[in-house]
């Protein structure tokens, strides 16, 4: 049966609860329920007894997710999940869990937005105590959703921009998470070698991943932190920085670029591949932009912001390059410069 996409009327009046609408697909999940929907239609009574939940909160619960388009009540009174819903499942091909785990992460954080108005800082750690990276190495659950939400992202964003810059040599992938990005470069690009370099809890799985890619002989994998200058591979030929630049705040991004560059040999390339700020933005990109202030302090920057802090962190002009035909997604290339052309200051 085909199912209606619903209406909701975006009203001031209706969006004051909009929170509640997150939640309720949040703890739809979190209950277990849309999987014993996926088993078999059931009435409240006996989803409420397999899922050992409250009968009568699950009647105020599921009318909501009715009306979210996730579930459909029969004429027998049973739920049945929609087609809709199957992507909150976690063996679906296309499933968003992870994006929904990152979600509800940040949804505390979200209650703090006033803070990051009025500062212009995160607003995580006002609600978690912590910086987002200093909770994720302690919160091993949390730290594989938001892994797995970028491995997730990589494939669904970056791969057209995989062959959309000439990478050769030895790739060093700073803050390359768990290899995805490393892996599609490696398939593309026969000769080619490359370093995933991130956090010890996040790297762990890298090796499983280059080697399902079927590429685990051109990769490696190293721990470490860019915080770190020493810790940085100091044998590559083009240090990347996909997607990493944007969870950070500019005075950190001038010391991660400075970092880097102490690593770098002469010849060798900066590369990193980002969103940058367009005039276009819709709904969706500027609410992005807006997470990244909540959880990151950071925002979605400018061409003229990045050219400004590779110039801060001792770089030439950078060139640009689209990285994608639909998304505002840039390759920046810029060499480092040599410490006799390094201004007095940096
Ligand atoms: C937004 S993800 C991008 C992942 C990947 N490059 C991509 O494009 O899909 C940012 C990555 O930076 C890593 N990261 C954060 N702090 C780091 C640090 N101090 N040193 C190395 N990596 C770090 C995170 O663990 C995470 O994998």
């Amino acid at each position: 049966m085909s199912e209606t996409p619903p209406q909701l009327p975006l009203t001031p009046q209706t969006l004051l609860m909009a929170h509640s609408l997150t939640q309720v697909i949040i703890s739809l999940h979190q209950t277990g329920i849309l999987q014993q929907l996926e088993q078999q239609a059931q009435d409240v009574a006996t989803l409420a007894k397999t899922a050992e939940l409250s009968v009568t909160a699950i009647q105020q619960c599921l009318p909501i997710a009715e009306k979210l388009g996730l579930v459909r009540q029969d004429g027998t009174q049973k739920y049945h999940l929609t087609d809709a819903a199957h992507c909150l499942l976690p063996d679906h091909p296309a499933t968003i869990i992870p994006a929904l785990e990152h979600a509800a992460l940040g949804y505390p954080a979200w209650g703090q937005l006033t803070h990051s108005l009025r500062t212009g800082a995160s607003a995580f750690p006002e609600a978690y105590g912590a910086d987002i990276y200093d909770y994720l190495a302690t919160h091993p659950t949390d730290n594989t959703a938001f892994r797995q939400h970028m491995a997730n992202s990589t494939q669904a964003w970056l791969n057209p921009a995989v062959g959309r810059y000439p990478f050769s040599g030895h790739v060093i992938d700073l803050g390359g998470n768990q290899g995805d990005f490393s892996a599609l470069l490696l398939q593309h690009y026969p000769e080619l070698h490359s370093t995933v370099f991130d956090l010890p809890e996040t790297v762990a799985p890298a090796d499983q991943v280059l080697s399902t890619a079927g590429v685990a002989e051109r990769g490696q994998i190293v721990a470490g932190s860019f915080f770190a200058p020493e810790q940085i591979p100091t044998h590559g030929s083009h240090y990347l920085f996909s997607r990493v630049l944007l969870n950070w705040p500019d005075e950190q991004v001038v010391q991660i670029l400075q970092n880097c560059r102490q690593a770098m040999p002469a010849d060798s390339k900066l590369v990193i591949l980002e969103f940058v700020q367009t005039t276009q933005a819709d709904l969706g990109a500027d609410i992005g932009n807006l997470n990244l202030l909540v959880m990151f302090g950071a925002r979605i920057r400018t061409q003229v912001d990045f050219a400004d802090l590779v110039s801060q962190a001792g770089f030439h002009s950078p060139r640009w390059i689209p990285a994608s035909d639909t998304l505002p997604l840039y390759y920046l290339e810029a060499k480092p410069m040599t410490d006799d052309e390094l201004p007095a200051n940096t």
